[in-house]
């Protein structure tokens, strides 16, 4: 697995806290698991929640109320969080007033049921009813349980702005789409954030401009899907169809809408995720050759490189269709940096899919993986219809196989950084010195170089001096 991604892991699951707002007596421990989307969630509910009194503590002994933004998407993310809970338990022993919440992917997956399960919950709400936290905290605080789980055609939070959790300032996650329609087999976000449907562009612009005027020099845009987005006045995306003849003909599709927001914020970097093979339009890598704050990286998650596989997880595209995408990458953005989600020991894979994802990558040398070994997750429709027929041993023996082969790529394309000069943009101390500043290059490489003055947030050139499989080092020019 590529070290970014291990960062990320480590980063779940801590308190996340903001400044402190005056007046505010009751005390929130909020930690988010999973996605960036998950991490984003919960800075829209800590700002829902500063408006009924909350400040967030990283002290769970003395906090009122504790929330835990959950995971779904692997068997192994709801263990970890099933495990948390037992810790929040304990801590009532010191704390008796403690209430503990779940939010999220896993509250949506579990419903009513996570509070037989688990007793000490006295509250369980879905990714689209935050707006209703302050009532149900009110029940909670009567000594009743609450759960509200309704999934909604409509909700974006696109009026909430969100309270930045643990940031550094520099960056920041905008949602620009709820929900997914992909139906991949394996997954089930589909059945825990509920249809897709997109923000208002204005709001997206608005929120990107106030980063900008509070001095954040990055934003990314979220989505499951973000190639899927189409503004055409609100509502879900199955819809537009029927849709008014003005809807349609001045509807915002992701290619127009990246273009938006790089006018809107000329000095700012702007990066996105998640692609979707299928939906991604040529336009929109068009629209990142045209402009230079747009990142040159795409993340592209393909999850196997065998077309009678993919037909299987029900992906729409074939082998073939996504290496003639990345050859328009290639060819359109010849410095784009690529990036992969992989999924292992799919129902039925056999030797020869396994060798054709291996070959997959071989012609792609992506710069960056996340592989994962296959996960049944009850409600899919491969849990439903198709049979988890790979043994484990399998799974896992191919899985280091993919993620071995990973390494060898990653270091390749780091290797085509060392005497080039790069910008990097500070984003705080490199995590082994303090000597030294930690940032990205446009390819979303990490570069690390020594500190010669320089001030976090800043746009630095350095030139690369050296590498290993995921970190650029460098000196300042
Ligand atoms: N489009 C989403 C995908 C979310 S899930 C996005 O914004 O990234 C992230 C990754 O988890 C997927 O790309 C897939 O590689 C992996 N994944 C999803 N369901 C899985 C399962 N059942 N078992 C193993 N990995 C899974
Ligand atoms: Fe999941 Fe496929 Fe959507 S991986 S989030 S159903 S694009």
């Amino acid at each position: 697995m590529s070290s970014e991604h291990i960062i990320e892991e480590k980063k779940q699951g801590q308190a996340l806290i903001t400044d402190q707002i005056q007046g505010n007596t009751k005390k929130l421990f909020i930690e988010s698991y999973g996605c960036q989307m998950n991490l984003n969630d919960s800075e829209i509910v800590a700002s829902i929640l500063s408006k009924e009194g909350y400040n967030t503590t990283h002290m769970l002994e003395d906090a009122d109320l504790v929330l835990v933004n959950t995971c779904s998407i692997r068997e192994k993310a709801e263990q970890t969080i099933r495990k948390r809970l037992q810790q929040y338990n304990h801590v009532r022993k010191i704390n008796p007033n403690l209430k503990i919440g779940v939010m999220g992917c896993m509250a949506e997956r579990l419903k009513a049921k996570f509070l037989e399960e688990e007793k000490m919950i006295d509250l369980v709400v879905g990714p689209d009813a935050y707006r209703d936290l302050p009532n149900l905290v009110q029940q909670i605080d009567e000594g009743r349980e609450a759960v509200n789980v309704i999934l909604s055609k409509e909700e974006t939070y696109g009026d909430v702005s969100p309270i930045r959790l643990n940031s550094n300032g520099v960056s920041a996650f905008i949602s620009i789409t709820r929900g997914c329609d992909n139906m991949c087999t394996f997954c089930v976000v589909p059945f825990t954030r509920g249809r897709e449907r997109s923000r208002d562009p204005k709001s997206i612009v608005d929120e990107a401009l106030d980063l900008a005027s509070k001095g954040y020099k990055e934003i990314t845009l979220l989505g499951q899907n973000v190639d899927s987005y189409l503004w055409f006045g609100g509502g879900l995306k199955k819809d537009f169809d029927k849709a008014s003849d003005i809807a349609k003909a001045s509807a915002v599709d992701f290619a127009k809408l990246l273009e938006i927001v790089a006018l809107a914020v000329p000095e700012m970097r702007i990066r996105f995720a998640t692609s979707n093979p299928q939906d991604m339009k040529v336009e929109v890598l068009h629209t990142m050759a045209k402009f230079d704050n747009i990142c040159k990286y795409i993340h592209l998650p393909v999850q196997s490189g065998s077309s009678r596989i993919l037909k299987r997880m029900n992906r729409q595209h074939t082998r073939e269709e996504y290496m003639e995408l990345i050859d328009n990458v290639r060819k359109i953005i010849p410095n784009c940096a690529i990036s992969q989600d992989m999924i292992t020991g799919f129902c039925g894979e056999t030797e020869e899919d396994h060798q054709d994802t291996l070959s997959l990558m071989e012609y792609v040398k992506y710069d960056f993986g996340f592989m994962f070994a296959y996960s049944e997750r009850p409600g899919t429709l491969a849990a439903k219809k198709l049979e988890d027929d790979v043994p484990m041993e399998t799974k896992k023996r191919r899985l280091s196989e993919i993620i071995h082969l990973q390494q060898k790529h990653g270091l390749y394309r780091m290797e085509q950084f060392v005497d080039q000069t790069v910008e990097v943009l500070i984003e705080g101390n490199s995590k082994k010195s303090e000597a030294h500043w930690m940032g990205r290059n446009t390819q979303n490489a990490v570069v690390v170089f020594p500190k010669t003055g320089q001030n976090i947030g800043d746009f630095v050139q350095v030139k690369v001096t050296g590498c290993t499989s995921a970190t650029l080092i460098g000196e300042a020019v």
